[in-house]
């Protein structure tokens, strides 16, 4: 296969069209069979579903060329065990998962020219998602469906990569207690948009958001959860039940534990103790982790010992050690990695 002509060590994070994509539809009470096509196109009822109640859950993951020049995926079962709790939370009919790591297999595959060179910096990040299709127009649930899957190389989520960012704290919550912050539904990104674009116009570059029944506690970013290093070298990760199950941070906590020999403390993380912790970064599979320099608390600013040059040492060993297993440098446990071609 011949890779696309694209400047693949300067791509940001936005949207290119890619040849192929996956489609499938589901009707009278069954999922078809599904296949790949040209078409990015989607024509549907101006009642349907998701354009009114906003019924539509999706998936973020990536393929990345390995060393040994082998095109690979990141942990799909995960990714496919949460779409399907994501769908079952919003009364829409879960996506099998075989099916999903076929279709991620099937998609990647078909445009494996662009899927960036292995040492460009850059991935193919993969985004499923399922939304109802058919009018809907009193409050209830669609009866058909369309699950799609496409794919874009994408280089860094912040603009300017590994440098430090900025992050406020928000006055907005981005998930009720008992509400859906724990799935992937488009609404919770929907409602953060007002927010994320305030922020960026007083010049933060994300919202970190406080728990929504005490507003004391962290919660996470409007696209990543957080991570935190103590002044003993712990790594400290909020626990919440309105945060999504973040696959990254799931990982590292694996990785901290069994790789770098750290202890992890996965608990409640007041706003109050965040000035004692020494590094913080965000994580996700668009964000990898992303270096936090400072949090800014209404004027008070929470700056970390690692500052706002360069990542501070135990993120930076957790980043290098993650990148590794994805790349292929460093081996990965049984199952994280799933091998396209
Ligand atoms: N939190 C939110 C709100 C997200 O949108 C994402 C991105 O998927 C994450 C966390 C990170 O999750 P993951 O590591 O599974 O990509
Ligand atoms: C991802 O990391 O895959 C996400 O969905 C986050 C999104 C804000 C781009």
């Amino acid at each position: 296969m011949e890779k696309k002509n694209i400047d693949w060590a300067n791509l940001g994070f936005s949207y290119m069209e890619t040849d192929k994509r996956y489609v499938c539809n589901y009707k009278d009470g069954a999922w078809e069979e599904g296949g790949l096509t040209d078409d990015p196109m989607i024509t549907m009822s101006e009642c349907a579903g998701v354009l009114q109640y906003a019924q539509t859950v999706f998936e973020g993951l990536k393929a990345y060329t390995t060393e040994d020049g082998h095109i690979v995926c990141f942990r799909p079962d995960l990714n496919a065990d949460r779409l399907y709790d994501s769908a079952l939370r919003l009364e829409m009919p879960p996506f099998p998962k075989d099916k999903f790591i076929e279709a991620v297999k099937m998609v990647v595959k078909a445009n494996d020219a662009y899927v960036p060179p292995f040492g460009s910096g850059a991935t193919l990040y993969i985004r499923p998602y399922m939304f109802g299709s058919n009018p809907v127009i009193g409050v209830k649930p669609a009866d058909e469906y369309q699950f799609r899957i496409f794919t874009t190389p994408v280089g860094p989520y912040f603009k300017g990569g590994a440098k430090p960012i900025t992050i406020r704290v928000s006055d907005f919550d981005r998930a009720a207690p008992r509400g859906t912050g724990n799935i992937k539904a488009g609404l919770n990104y929907a409602m953060s948009l007002h927010a994320i674009v305030e922020a960026h116009k007083a010049g933060f570059d994300e919202n970190v958001y406080l728990d929504p029944a005490t507003r004391t506690k962290i919660e996470e970013t409007g696209g990543a959860n957080v991570l935190f290093v103590d002044a003993d070298g712990n790594l400290v990760v909020p626990k919440s039940d309105s945060i999504l199950p973040s696959i990254t941070r799931r990982s590292l906590v694996y990785v901290a534990q069994h790789y770098l020999g750290l202890n992890v403390e996965e608990r409640e993380v007041y706003l109050d103790e965040v000035e004692n912790f020494k590094e913080c970064g965000l994580c996700g599979t668009a964000a990898v982790i992303s270096p936090v320099g400072k949090i800014n608390d209404h004027g008070r600013e929470i700056c970390f010992a690692s500052g706002m040059e360069k990542m501070g040492p135990t993120i930076q060993k957790l980043y290098d050690t993650l990148t590794g297993i994805q790349m292929g440098r460093i081996e990965a446990p049984e199952g994280w990695i799933v091998t396209v071609e």
